[in-house]
């Protein structure tokens, strides 16, 4: 187990990719050759976690220059789903209690006001806040149509299967089986019986993306229990063809440089080796994985923590869309709609 964490912390710091999330990357491999003598300084001469001279390979997405506000904005404003039959991209949220799930969603919606809303509850008990299932149409900038994304948020993942939501019933929302307000009880997994129960749900009612919100200030506290339940959930979404991405929040609090200026994210090797434990404890490739920082604490908008929040949007509706493409035949109408889940 030690082994594990030196390995993991030594493949994280030299920018590697540690040897269990490997398999799964989707992006080339990302140059390793960085020189033995300027790594060491890191340790030697460098305290600041931001630190342009040291040529750490940074993930391929974080590296380049982020896009401008308006174009992001614009794309992710007039976003249709690829998919005639489906109005809206519903993206389920993930993660542990408290790791920012109800924040994400208040922060995306805060970027299209143009102020700072608190759109979805947001609740920092160490119970979960959210019990129910709860949808969020993202609107739109004033006096323009809502986006065509909806934010789904459920009560948090435990450790265990009773301490938090279920596998089953998680698997219930990504199939399209539970009803908008449905609140979650361990004792009572979702069944036909259950009130407003769809028994035949349709392409529009499943998840077309998970996302899974982890806590970057909480990475090294999340217990072994919880790395296991994201590797049964994965495995299980996965089967179901849903595409899974992840949402590394409160990056702010793990580094002091982005906490004063959010474009340093993508400098900061903080970030980066947290980024890698994120993936080792989803078992996920980093590619998939974009920092974001919430709203809920300030007052004013600012341009870069928007252009973060809607990258992250951004990033999430790429992966919606290869939903689509992977159910054609439903999109199109062409294949009578069969329940895969008999
Ligand atoms: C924030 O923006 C929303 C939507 O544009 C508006 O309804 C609300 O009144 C605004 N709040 C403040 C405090 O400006
Ligand atoms: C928002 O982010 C800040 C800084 O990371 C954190 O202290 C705060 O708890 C977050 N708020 C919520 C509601 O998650």
């Amino acid at each position: 187990m030690y082994v594990m964490v030196f390995l993991i912390s030594f493949f994280g710091i030299f920018g590697a990719q540690p040897p269990t999330t490997a398999t799964t990357s989707a992006q080339p491999t990302i140059s390793t050759a960085v020189d033995t003598k300027d790594s060491f300084s890191i340790f030697t001469t460098s305290l600041s976690s931001t630190d342009q001279k040291n040529p750490l390979a940074l993930n391929e997405h974080l590296k380049f220059p982020p896009r401008q506000k308006t174009s992001l904005m614009k794309s992710v404003g007039s976003y249709r789903p690829s998919c005639e039959v489906v109005n809206q991209a519903r993206v389920l949220l993930l993660g542990p209690v408290s790791s920012g799930k109800s924040s994400f969603i208040s922060s995306v919606q805060s970027v299209f006001n143009g102020n700072v809303t608190n759109r979805a509850m947001v609740g920092s008990s160490t119970t979960s806040f959210t019990k129910k299932l709860q949808s969020f149409n993202i609107r739109g900038q004033k006096g323009e149509d809502p986006t065509r994304l909806t934010l789904c948020d459920v009560m948090g993942l435990g450790d265990a299967e009773m301490t938090g939501l279920t596998l089953h019933d998680i698997l219930s929302v990504i199939k399209g089986h539970v009803p908008e307000g449905h609140k979650f009880s361990p004792d009572q997994p979702v069944r036909s019986e259950t009130v407003g129960y769809v028994k035949k749900p349709t392409l529009k009612d499943r998840i077309h993306c998970v996302a899974f919100v982890v806590d970057a200030s909480k990475i090294l506290t999340y217990s072994k229990g919880l790395r296991t339940t994201f590797q049964q959930l994965r495995e299980h979404i996965s089967d179901l063809g849903v595409h899974q991405v992840a949402l590394l929040t409160h990056v702010d609090q793990i580094c002091p440089e982005t906490a004063k200026d959010v474009t340093q994210v993508y400098n900061s090797w903080i970030i980066q080796e947290t980024m890698d434990r994120a993936g080792a404890l989803l078992g996920m490739s980093t590619s998939y994985i974009v920092p974001v920082k919430n709203y809920s604490s300030e007052l004013d908008l600012d341009v870069n923590t928007d252009v973060l929040l809607l990258s992250a949007v951004d990033h999430i509706l790429q992966y919606a869309d290869l939903y689509y493409q992977d159910n054609t035949p439903q999109c199109t109408g062409t294949m009578t709609y069969k329940d895969i889940d008999i």
